[in-house]
C-alpha cells in the first residue's frame, strides 16, 4: 500500500486485536448490501502532542448516521471517542487517520437487515494528503460530473453511509479517467452539490460561498469548520443554492474534507479560475486552519483532543 503505514491493532467489537485477525463473513449483511456507517477522522501531529480535531462531533455524526439506517449501537459518544483515543495509543501513532465503522454483520440471508448483527470496528493509519501535498499548494483541475448526487428522496446524503459512496466512486473514477484530480456533482436540480468526498466553496468579490445540505451535500466537518473559521477572520460566507456557472466565475474555488483538508482548484472543466491558482482567500484559510491545528493560535472552539 502506498503512502500508508496501518496501525498494529483494530478494535473491533468492544477490544483490540491484530490486524491481520479482523476479518468478516461473506454473507455480512454489509458486504451485500451496502450496509454501514462511518466516520474519516484525523489525529494531527502538534506542538506539544497529538491532537484529534472535532472527536465527538465525527462520533455524534457516526451514531446520527447509524440512527437514520435503524442501527441500534452498543457505544454512546463518549465511549467511542475514548475508543479512537486508547486506538491511536496502542498504535502508538502519532499522526494518523482513524476510521470507525458500524456495519451490519452476518445473522441473516437476504435483504431485511433486522437480525443481522450491528457490529462496531475502528481502524487507524497513517496517510498523507489525500490529493498530494502538492495539490494543497497549487491546487487541482477538476471536472463536473456527468454523475449527480443521489435526489434526496433516494439516499440521504446527512448520512454518511458506506453505500453512498458508490456514487462517489462513480465520480472520481469519472474524473480520473478523464484526467482531472477530482469530480464535482451537481444535485438532482442541476444545482453544485459537492465533490466525491469533499464539499465545495467559491469566492466571489471577497465572499465565500457554499451549497446548503438542501443540495444533497455531506454536511461536513472541516465544512463547519471553515464557516466559522472565516466567520471569526471577519469574512462573509453564506450557504445558499449556487448554480454551476458560478464556478468559472468565481476568483476562487477550494474543497474541504478530512482527507482533502482544504485543497485549491485551480480549474474547472479547464476553464481557469482566477488566477489559476491557490487564491488569498483559500491560503488565508488554510493557514489559520493549519495554525490551529498545529496549536499555534488558540483552540478557541475546543474542536482539539489532546491524546497522550
Ligand atoms: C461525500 C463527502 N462530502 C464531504 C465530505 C467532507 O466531510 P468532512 O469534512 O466531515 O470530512 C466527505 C468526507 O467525509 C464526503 O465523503
Amino acid at each position: 500500500m502506498a503512502n500508508v503505514t496501518t496501525g498494529k491493532k483494530i478494535w473491533m467489537n468492544g477490544g483490540f486485536r491484530n490486524w491481520e485477525e479482523c476479518q468478516i463473513h461473506i454473507m455480512s449483511h454489509v458486504i451485500h448490501y451496502g450496509s454501514s456507517v462511518f466516520e474519516g477522522i484525523r489525529c494531527y501531529e502538534a506542538k506539544n502532542n497529538s491532537v484529534i480535531f472535532r472527536l465527538r462531533d465525527h462520533m455524534q455524526r457516526l451514531l446520527d448516521s447509524a440512527k437514520v439506517y435503524r442501527m441500534n449501537v452498543n457505544y454512546n459518544v463518549e465511549q467511542l471517542c475514548d475508543m479512537a483515543v486508547n486506538l491511536v495509543r496502542e498504535n502508538k501513532m502519532k499522526d494518523c487517520y482513524i476510521r470507525p465503522i458500524i456495519y451490519r454483520g452476518f445473522g441473516a440471508f437476504g435483504l431485511i437487515p433486522f437480525d443481522s448483527p450491528v457490529e462496531t470496528a475502528c481502524i487507524c493509519w497513517s496517510w498523507g494528503a489525500y490529493l498530494g501535498q502538492e495539490a494543497l499548494e497549487k491546487g487541482i483541475e477538476v471536472k463536473v460530473s456527468t454523475w449527480n448526487r443521489m435526489a434526496p428522496n433516494t439516499l440521504p446524503s446527512m448520512a454518511k453511509a458506506g453505500g453512498n459512496y458508490l456514487n462517489s466512486q462513480l465520480i472520481k473514477m469519472e474524473a480520473i479517467g478523464d484526467g482531472y484530480g477530482e469530480g464535482i456533482a451537481l444535485d438532482h436540480q442541476g444545482l453544485l452539490s459537492e465533490g466525491s468526498g469533499e464539499n465545495l466553496f467559491l469566492v466571489k468579490n471577497g465572499k465565500i460561498f457554499t451549497p446548503t445540505t438542501g443540495s444533497s451535500i455531506l454536511p461536513g466537518i472541516t465544512r463547519h469548520s471553515i464557516i466559522l473559521l472565516a466567520r471569526e477572520m471577519g469574512l462573509t460566507v453564506k450557504q445558499q443554492n449556487v448554480p454551476r456557472e458560478a464556478l468559472y466565475m468565481a476568483d476562487e474555488v477550494f474543497l474541504t474534507g478530512t482527507a482533502a483538508e482544504i485543497t485549491p482548484v485551480c480549474s474547472v472543466d479547464r476553464i481557469q479560475i482566477g488566477q489559476g491558482k491557490r487564491g488569498p482567500v483559500t491560503q488565508q484559510l488554510q493557514e489559520g486552519f493549519f495554525r490551529l491545528l498545529r496549536q499555534e493560535t488558540k483552540d478557541n472552539f475546543g474542536w482539539l483532543t489532546q491524546v497522550y
